[in-house]
């Protein structure tokens, strides 16, 4: 197939690159004139496990390009009409598949999504569709948005159509979940004609995942819009779930952790996703149960949904749950006091550190007075741009250098594997605060460290 995917950040980069490698003839096209530089040289402008040689290999293959231009997603020759005034015939190639990967950001001071980046893509696509193509809307957009999308296509372009197909990929395991999805999700026009066509095209997009045995649902386009914010909302409901119990195991001196391994026996429950800590953040969970709420309420659901206030409340207070135990470790006041913090991004194997909750505490306890220096395997550069009044560091020693408190907040596995022996002579203080219940605490009091965790017992 021929394919654009217009965005591409962690969502589209990941499915251009992925697309390539699955044989298809890609091209990308993002407005950021630097990262399509970078993706052309077949670089990855961020971490992700497994991008990279992907991208080496399909760059060099011929078979990926980028541009900054989407008249060129039929053609990359088509000239600039504001140069050419005259048209250039444009021969008739074969139909393509345009993916829209654009990002949803959480509207400022609204807990809406803006997707006004969705609307822009689209425009700018609209002039270039030919009679056959089919658009793909892979973006978490508030449900209703697809009706409006395939309205304007119809209107615009003629014999394009538009299909919903929600993406499910998780950062540091995109290119995992891009190739082997745990389910396909199409959302269909509702013309039986058109729905056929574009259920052809998807199919052979996917012909290696569906060949794999990956199930597939079809489906009207409303429901595939709310398929995932609803998988969204019910992972967060999952997590803030067993961090509320956290709160409940602390009131009553018990421990979370074992409460969770017990409950994730149940079969009907499962463990995954039910992992207490400092809870979520990124650039997905937390904006998109917001924006799900604020559409619920445009639609007069809104009741169906205020559990979701609740929890988004639990998740934040664990950020102000974990900066009151690292103060009450350290006698009462950060004043004076040097705090060491193992993790800046959102989660382990990722660079993203939107709505990071690491960085979050981190910042909490710098304003409350503290020497903070933070480290990370791979999100110190955004870091630094986000958050320059934080100290950071490249190493672990460095960062735990004198040391009050030492506070694991990112699981890397490297924090994970941490000699608590060895890392005891760096600091002042042998006090480590361990917010993703990722060590084991015998070890580390064996090794002389005050040893806390939310939701576990003190000793
Ligand atoms: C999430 C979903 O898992 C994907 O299915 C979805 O496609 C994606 O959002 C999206 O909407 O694009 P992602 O944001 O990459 O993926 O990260 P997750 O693996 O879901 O983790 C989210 C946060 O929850 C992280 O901060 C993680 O540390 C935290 N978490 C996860 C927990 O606190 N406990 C858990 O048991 C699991």
């Amino acid at each position: 197939m021929r394919i654009s995917v217009l965005g591409c950040g962690y969502l589209g980069a990941v499915h251009a690159a992925c697309m390539a490698a699955l044989g298809h003839r890609v091209v990308g096209v993002d407005t950021d004139d630097v990262k399509v530089k970078e993706l052309a040289a077949g670089r990855a402008p961020f971490y992700e496990p497994g991008l990279p040689e992907l991208l080496r290999d399909s760059v060099a293959s011929g078979r990926l390009t980028f541009t900054t231009q989407v008249r060129q997603v039929h053609d990359p020759d088509t000239p600039d009409p504001a140069q050419h005034p005259t048209p250039t015939p444009t021969p008739d190639p074969d139909p393509m598949v345009h993916f829209i990967c654009v990002g949803t950001p959480q509207r400022q001071g609204e807990y809406a999504a803006d997707t006004s980046y969705v609307e822009a893509a689209l425009t700018s696509l609209l002039p270039h569709l030919h009679p056959g193509d089919l658009v793909v809307g892979k973006s978490t957009v508030p449900v209703g948005t697809a009706a409006r999308a395939a309205d304007r296509i119809h209107e615009a372009a003629p014999g394009a159509a538009l299909a919903w197909n929600p993406e499910f990929l998780r950062e540091g395991h995109a290119v995992h979940d891009t190739q082997s999805p745990d389910r396909l999700v199409y959302g269909l026009p509702a013309d039986p004609a058109a729905a056929d066509r574009a259920r052809a095209m998807l199919n052979e997009v996917y012909a290696s995942q569906l060949a794999a045995g990956t199930p597939l649902v079809t489906c009207d386009y409303a429901t595939s819009e709310l398929v995932k914010s609803a998988a969204n909302a019910f992972l967060s409901t999952k997590i803030s779930f067993i961090n509320a119990m956290a709160e409940v195991c602390e009131a009553a001196g018990a421990d979370v952790t074992l409460l969770a391994d017990a409950m994730g026996h149940d079969e009907r429950i499962g463990s995954k996703f039910l992992r207490p800590g400092l809870g979520f953040g990124g650039g997905c969970l937390p904006k998109d149960i917001r924006a799900f709420m604020a559409r619920a309420g445009e639609l007069g659901a809104d009741q169906a949904l205020t559990f979701l206030r609740e929890v988004d409340a639990i998740n934040m207070r664990r950020r102000s749950r974990m900066v009151d135990l690292a103060r009450e470790v350290l006698g009462g006041s950060f004043l004076g006091r040097r705090v060491a913090v193992l993790g800046a991004a959102f989660k382990p194997d990722s660079d993203d550190i939107r709505d990071s909750p690491a960085l979050n505490v981190a910042a909490q306890i710098r304003l409350q007075g503290a020497d903070v220096v933070v480290t990370d395997p791979a999100a110190l550069e955004n870091a630094r741009r986000a958050w320059p009044q934080l100290q950071y560091a490249e190493s672990v020693q460095e960062t735990c250098e004198s040391a009050d408190a030492v506070l694991l907040l990112t699981e890397w596995q490297q924090y994970r594997e941490l000699d608590p022996a060895l890392l005891g002579r760096t600091v002042r203080s042998r006090h480590i605060l361990d917010g993703r219940n990722a060590l084991d605490p015998r070890r580390w009091r064996e090794a002389g460290w005050t040893y806390r965790a939310l939701g576990r017992p003190r000793s």
